[in-house]
């Protein structure tokens, strides 16, 4: 499938865009998102479960868990807590599934991120890897989020960020155009297939326009820590009680 503009403005087309881009990289997701990160990512996500500051969850809900390395971490972590995995892609759950250990306590349900199947107010903490991103309408999966915390409940998402200075961001786009094209050529003859990062950057919020769409939503105690020359944050955020 080509990605066009229309596919980051209308969310009904970059759900269908990401199904299709995310089935076809399934089997290879695991690796290529080590190689592409330098291997850094998995210290990122080992750090987003560092740094949370909810002590005993109960309930978990991973958005956009992929093949699942932050469910995992968190079921490593919190070995009593429950852990809801989505996904719109089948063959990424597929592979966490296969991941799964027996005393890995996380279900996992085929759903998309603006459309959760979870009650209002039911989980202690909501975390996602690369979903803010990815996220059919950020405003709209902000709000559920938001939604489905309880009050005092804490959400933590991994992601590229975007400089709100104009001239890094285009040294970004490039880079990440380079970087991500390379491998999209060599692995699949079609550089959009990793190049999507740098285009999904170009229409996300900047950093301080994302904290702004945070607290819109309702979250309060919205902190940042960047990796990567300020190329990765997490952004931790808070309902209030
Ligand atoms: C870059 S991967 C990240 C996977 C995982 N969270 C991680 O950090 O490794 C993005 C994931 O978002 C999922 N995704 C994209 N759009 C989605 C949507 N609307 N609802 C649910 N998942 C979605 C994709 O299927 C893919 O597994």
């Amino acid at each position: 499938m080509k990605l066009k503009v229309e596919h980051f403005y209308s969310p009904d087309k970059k759900r269908i865009y990401n199904q299709w881009l995310f089935s076809l990289i399934a089997a290879e997701y695991g690796s290529i998102s080590q190689i592409l990160s330098f291997g850094m990512d998995r210290y990122w996500k080992q750090d987003l479960i560092k740094n949370l500051s909810v002590l005993e969850p109960v309930v978990i809900l991973d958005c956009a868990c992929g093949t699942g390395d932050l469910s995992i971490m968190l079921s490593t972590k919190f070995s009593t807590s429950k852990i809801l995995a989505i996904d719109l892609s089948h063959k990424m759950l597929k592979r966490l599934v296969h991941r799964l250990k027996p005393f890995h306590a996380v279900s996992v349900v085929l759903a998309d991120v603006c459309n959760m199947p979870v009650p209002h107010s039911c989980c202690d903490l909501v975390t996602g890897g690369y979903v803010l991103r990815n996220a059919p309408d950020l405003k709209g999966f902000l709000f559920s989020v938001y939604n489905v915390l309880k009050p005092g409940g804490q959400a933590a998402f991994l992601d590229f960020s975007k400089y709100s200075n104009s001239l890094l961001h285009q040294i970004q786009y490039v880079l990440l155009w380079i970087w991500g094209g390379f491998w999209g050529l060599l692995l699949h003859r079609n550089p959009q297939v990793y190049g999507y990062i740098a285009e999904s950057l170009k229409v996300f919020p900047d950093e301080k326009m994302l904290e702004t769409l945070m607290i819109d939503a309702g979250f309060e105690s919205v902190a940042t820590r960047k990796y990567l020359f300020g190329m990765i944050a997490i952004v931790f955020c808070r309902k209030p009680i």
